[in-house]
């Protein structure tokens, strides 16, 4: 199998070996990567872990006797505990494998039709991934039941009284994210949750842009849904996990029927598997799951601590200096946040400053960031995000800022 690495200091001049990507070039400048909301990238331990399953042991899980399907299958709920223990379930039948946050938000929102009815009430925030809010849209449309929304004020908070007005016996479902993928704002969940639950309402937490910054504590949360995909944070795409109460997770009905997802079939009736495969119809995508567990495990060798630490300092020496730049504006300014810092330059179009940014290397993400309602908020188009990893560094920061500084003269 692989080495496995550790690090057992915080240096990000070795941690960044670990990354063969970093030290590519775009556009004959060495990359400079600040685009890890959208994705964050793979170390060598993960890449290795995704060729050995490849080469050596490709097959499927919980159908073969055979030698290959049990190495697989192990493998595979190994990660699966790993994924347990990394966010505290108690159980490992409470994590789910889905393809990624999307799905395992739909999976949830499906399975919520057959409990609610009209004039139930869920409630969502202002803050939220389109992939956050339309699924309940469609399960309100399907119910019956009405959407609310908790709203933000010009600094990217959640307004909290306003969510205390919103709740109500008719409350059934509350659904934040626990950071914005737009602004990196760290909402209160701890609050956000107890709140919910003084009225009864389960909870569902995206985790989508927080795993890489955070590690949650399920059982500490007491939250009943938290989702989130494995690529924003050191694994591949396509795979992600949906954590559930186990109580909840019994409640809910399958999301699609399938092979693997049943006790039995017969013409008449189907019965359905226990936990976890009743949600796991299919054959899924095994070697993601195993390479989700590596990533995890990649991370924790660095330490959450460190990483938390480290991407403070990145995020207040890159909010200085772009400061430093005349009309440049940043949306969600708050002491709760993660390195990601959302801005605009005067009236220049934020697709105009990406473009240039590219030509020299360094890639951001510039649009709506699938949150249209944010960007209606702040009556802007879209935003320059520039987002932060632990790999980053400051040098990187500072050619990131003269860059910025060209490109904003070009275009003035
Ligand atoms: N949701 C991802 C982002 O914020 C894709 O960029």
């Amino acid at each position: 199998m692989t080495k496995k690495t550790s690090h057992t200091k915080f240096n990000v001049s070795e941690i960044r070996k670990d990354f063969p990507i970093l030290s590519r070039e775009v556009n004959g400048k060495p990359l400079i990567y600040l685009d890890n909301a959208a994705t964050s990238q793979t170390p060598q331990h993960v890449i290795d872990v995704i060729v050995d399953y490849y080469s050596k042991y490709n097959s499927n899980i919980h159908r073969g006797v055979h030698t290959l399907s049990q190495e697989a299958t192990d493998k595979y709920e190994q990660a699966r505990q790993t994924i347990q223990k990394h966010f505290n379930a108690k159980h490992a039948n409470e994590i789910i494998f889905t393809s990624g946050t999307t799905h395992s938000i739909n999976l949830v929102a499906s399975g919520f039709a057959s409990i609610l009815k009209p004039k139930d009430e869920i409630i969502v925030s202002a803050l939220e991934h389109h992939s956050n809010i339309v699924p309940w849209q469609m399960l309100c449309d399907k119910t019956g039941a009405t959407l609310k929304v908790i709203p933000m004020n010009d600094n990217g908070e959640l307004e909290i009284d306003s969510y205390k007005s919103l709740l109500s016996s008719k409350t059934k479902l509350v659904i934040v994210n626990h950071v914005s993928n737009a602004l990196g704002i760290i909402n209160p969940i701890e609050t956000i949750i107890k709140l919910a639950h003084h009225f009864g309402a389960a909870v569902l937490i995206d985790g989508a842009q927080s795993i890489p910054h955070i590690k949650p504590d399920v059982q500490a949360l007491d939250v009943d849904f938290y989702v989130a995909s494995a690529h924003k944070m050191c694994g591949p795409t396509g795979v992600g996990m949906l954590y559930g109460k186990e109580e909840w997770l019994n409640k809910l009905p399958p999301y699609q029927g399938g092979g693997e997802m049943i006790a039995e079939v017969t013409f008449e009736k189907t019965t359905y598997a226990e936990l976890p495969h009743k949600f796991e119809a299919g054959t899924p995508n095994i070697c993601g799951g195993i390479a989700f567990g590596a990533a995890i495990d990649y991370m924790n060798s660095i330490g959450f601590e460190a990483i938390e630490s480290y991407e403070k300092e990145l995020l207040h020496y890159a909010t200085i200096r772009l400061l430093e730049i005349e009309g440049l504006h940043i949306y969600g300014e708050t002491s709760q946040k993660t390195a990601v810092i959302s801005f605009n330059v005067g009236s220049i179009h934020p697709y105009d400053l990406g473009s240039i940014l590219d030509k020299l290397g360094i890639a951001v993400r510039t649009g709506h960031h699938c949150t249209q309602p944010i960007m209606d908020f702040y009556n802007v188009p879209g935003t320059v995000r520039a987002s932060f990893a632990f790999y980053n560094t400051k040098e990187e920061i500072d050619i990131f800022i003269d860059g910025l500084k060209k490109a904003v003269m070009m275009l003035s």
